[in-house]
């Protein structure tokens, strides 16, 4: 028998369809199938609606304007089409793993690692934002009925010594503290109000943000069905909240402050591509669930589907209401939703409107909390990790190990980190997992000739692809001068390497758009998994050169992990085990 050493070793489907070995298990044996396409459609809305819908979108509305709307309309589209991708895989290879499994049969090993260990910025870091965003939230809803928790224990070490240093910098440079940011000051004054533990060490730390993770994944631990049950209750309860705010709110919108539409054009608006991105991650979560699915080929695409679309209408409706009742001026704040209504005079629907944002984010926590150890069981399963991921309670038939370890992760940076960073990393992390779903599906049904029981509508892209590419650059030269003008002042050196590396992203984007624009017309791709791949890929571009920096940092640890372990062990590469050809 001989053995596979290629980075490029892929897995056949029936291979994948085999796992998962009871034996490598222990005596708690697989997962339970309690999931119909309901509860998935549940799990779906529950793992969207959250932290974005109630926080990021304000900062988002406050750069682009009434127009955010749109963005959220074209991300949509973007999701739609790594949504029919996903719908795809998930119908072709229905086990745990989500895209990390659908790579290992399309690329091969090495890119199923590094989707692997995306995935992981999705719902691990993502879940960091969440639980923050979680504590913001429920701190000022303590605060509303006279709960006072003190501001150290519910702050991030990070942000507090970042605001210190940043204002004792400039105390010792004998600056006026006026140059400091409104939050620098804040995190000054809770580190220095902080209790001193063991000589030196300030206790700063968010403590609701840890607890809730530590209760979602206790229930997480406990089962698969207490799961769904508290899920599916945070979902109704989640839509009756948003559906008040939006039939409420729509007798308050002033049609005036629609205009403009769009105050900082196309490049404001673009500016929210990651807050509003991060709007709808969670669609995919529920792929992660397929073998606790009584229907996964059937119910998965078409729960997918329905999440997504539920979502968007709500989205848009919302960022009209929102934009319509106040200016966009206003609207660069943490909580716009329960703002809105403050702010129009109706302070109870405000109150309520935060409740409601308190169940809303832990729902969301809820999914992903669900999902990443799923993740880790199917690559530990396949001898990437360790196989102590594999291991399934005996008793509440979860991947418990893989569940512990998830809380841990996602707590303890709760407790210290700010939530900037980790949205943009999230973000990028997932627009990058979402491009080799699409790329994936071009490489095992370019055609859309799989007999899947869904399989992706297929549109001959011969003509179509290089279309849509000129009108769309037509679109942008003609709305977004501005930008493309600093794009090629900068992309010509126009400012040295400083200026130019802003531009690496976007050359690349356009050197690989003319790429596949060429095979596209010679192999007659697939229109829509092509377009999912350019569009989520374009998404990228506009993320800043600092947050891609730090997603290569992520993929090289991610690389140093696989080569130190992964790539010996797995049983791919063992002798004897079936490899596609
Ligand atoms: N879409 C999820 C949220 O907005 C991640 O919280």
């Amino acid at each position: 028998m001989r053995s596979d050493n290629s980075l490029f070793r892929r897995k056949t489907i029936a291979a994948i369809l085999q796992n998962p070995p009871a034996d490598h298990e222990g005596p708690g044996g697989g997962l339970e199938r309690h999931l119909t396409v309901r509860d998935l459609t549940g799990l779906g809305i529950a793992a969207i609606i959250g932290a974005g819908i109630f926080s990021t979108i304000g900062k988002a509305s406050l750069d682009g304007g009434p127009a955010v709307s749109m963005l959220f309309v074209f991300t949509a589209v973007a999701c739609a089409f790594s949504a029919l991708c996903y719908a795809q895989f998930a119908a072709t290879i229905p086990v745990s793993g989500s895209a990390y499994t659908y790579a290992y049969a399309s690329f091969g090993e090495l890119a199923a690692w590094i989707i692997g260990w995306a995935l992981i910025m999705e719902y691990t870091v993502g879940n960091i934002v969440v639980a923050i965003s979680w504590s913001d939230y429920f701190t000022s809803l303590m605060d509303g009925i006279g709960w006072h928790i003190p501001a150290y224990l519910s702050t991030g070490a990070q942000g507090a010594y970042q605001g210190y240093a940043a204002v004792v910098a400039l105390m010792e440079a004998h600056l006026p503290l006026a140059q400091a940011t409104p939050a620098q000051l804040e995190g000054y004054k809770i580190w220095n109000s902080a209790p001193v533990l063991f000589g030196d060490w300030h206790l700063v730390a968010d403590v609701p943000a840890f607890g809730i993770t530590v209760l979602i994944t206790c229930l997480v631990y406990i089962g698969i069905k207490e799961s769904k049950y508290a899920s599916n209750l945070l979902v109704v309860l989640k839509l009756i909240v948003v559906a008040v705010v939006i039939a409420v709110g729509a007798f308050y919108i002033k049609p005036a402050n629609w205009h403009p539409f769009a105050p900082h054009g196309v490049g404001g608006v673009l500016k929210g591509v990651s807050a509003v991105f991060f709007a709808y991650i969670g669609f995919d979560a529920i792929s992660t669930t397929a073998e606790e699915c009584k229907n996964p080929q059937r119910d998965l695409p078409r729960a997918m589907m329905y999440a997504l679309i539920i979502c968007t209408v709500l989205y848009v409706v919302i960022t009209l209401v929102l934009t319509g009742m106040v200016s966009y001026t206003e609207l660069g704040v943490g909580d716009p939703l329960s703002f809105v209504f403050a702010k129009v005079g109706l302070p109870r629907l405000s109150g309520l409107v935060a409740v409601s944002a308190v169940f809303a984010m832990a729902s969301v926590l809820l999914v992903f909390q669900l999902g990443q150890p799923r993740i880790w069981l199917t690559m530990a399963r396949d001898g990437l990790l360790p196989k102590v991921f594999t291991h399934i309670h005996p008793r509440f038939h979860t991947p418990s190990f893989a569940t512990i370890i998830t809380g841990i992760f996602v707590g303890v940076p709760a407790l210290i980190l700010n939530m900037d960073l980790v949205v943009d990393l999230t973000s990028i992390g997932t627009l990058f997992a979402f491009a080799l779903v699409c790329g994936g599906i071009l490489i095992i049904d370019p055609y859309g000739r799989s007999e899947a029981r869904f399989t992706v509508p297929y549109l001959n892209g011969k003509w179509l692809v290089i279309t849509i590419l000129v009108i769309g650059g037509a679109l942008l030269w003609h709305y977004n001068q501005a930008e493309v003008r600093t794009f090629a002042h900068l992309a010509s050196f126009g400012e040295g390497y400083e200026g130019f590396r802003h531009q690496i992203p976007m050359l690349v984007f356009l050197l690989f758009c003319g790429g596949l624009a060429v095979v596209s017309f010679q192999k007659s791709l697939s229109l829509l998994p092509t377009l999912g791949l350019l569009i989520n890929l374009y998404l990228m571009t506009q993320l800043g050169i600092s947050n891609w920096v730090l997603f290569f940092i992520w993929l090289l640890i991610g690389l140093v992990v696989y080569f130190g372990y992964g790539y010996k062990h797995s049983r791919l590469g063992q002798a004897g085990a079936p490899v596609a050809s």
